[in-house]
């Protein structure tokens, strides 16, 4: 299960225009990773894993196609603005890809202990979704579809670590989970700080100005109209 409630994934989901924009928001952040695999494939010195982040990068490729597609198929559905506006909130999460990792920073098995999580926190996120569009059968038909792949990437990421990691599967699995868990800390942070600057800037805005404009509006009335000689 995803970690938010089936109510409120409900709510998130009912919207046609909120869920055309998670679709393509999901297409850009599996654009992503595609590319980032791409890159890991790259940099790889193991011809085996080589093949598997090159698959793997085609299917995000195809996943962040279909998102798109369906996307901007729903979009056309909505009456209103002509362009999808940029999708901000990240309240209901779709694949993370590599969470933002400098993948040449990494060797391989931080690398499929990162990608692992993430595709089993995606496969949970997409099932809980899935769930709850039996409004919309074809968003639901791409969550399914994808759904399968990304569990076939949580599964082979796993296989792969138990291969490359030499019995230390669970020491790196911990270790990417700590890391993930500081990013998640540092994204609320943000978010945080974010709200917390609106909110004094505001108050500055209401609180500190009307004193001054109030000393401005004096002084002016004491002002004779025209030129003075002094
Ligand atoms: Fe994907
Ligand atoms: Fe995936």
């Amino acid at each position: 299960m995803t970690a938010l409630p089936r109510p409120l994934v409900w709510l998130l989901w009912a919207n046609p225009r909120r869920r055309a924009r998670k679709l393509l928001q999901f297409a850009r952040v599996e654009a992503d990773g595609g590319r980032d695999l791409v890159r890991a494939a790259e940099l790889t010195g193991d011809p085996h894993l080589r093949r598997c982040f090159f698959a793997h990068a085609r299917d995000e490729a195809r996943h962040a196609e279909m998102f798109r597609i369906r996307g901007i198929e729903l979009w056309k559905t909505i009456e209103g603005p002509e362009s999808p506006s940029p999708a901000t909130d990240r309240i209901a999460p779709g694949e993370h890809g590599l969470d933002d990792l400098r993948v040449e920073d990494e060797d391989d098995r931080t690398l499929l202990a990162f990608i692992h999580l993430s595709e089993s926190a995606a496969a949970r996120d997409f099932s809980a979704y899935r769930k709850v569009l039996g409004h919309d059968p074809r968003t639901r038909a791409v969550f399914d579809r994808i759904l399968r792949d990304e569990e076939f990437h949580m599964r082979y990421s796993l296989a792969q670590l138990d291969r490359v990691s030499a019995g230390r599967r669970r020491r790196h699995l911990w270790m990417a989970r700590a890391r993930r868990l500081w990013k998640s800390y540092l994204r609320l942070a943000t978010g945080i700080a974010n709200v917390m600057a609106a909110i004094i800037l505001t108050a500055q805005y209401f609180i500190l100005l009307p004193p001054f404009a109030l000393l401005a509006k004096r002084a002016a009335r004491r002002e004779h109209p025209g030129w003075s000689a002094r």
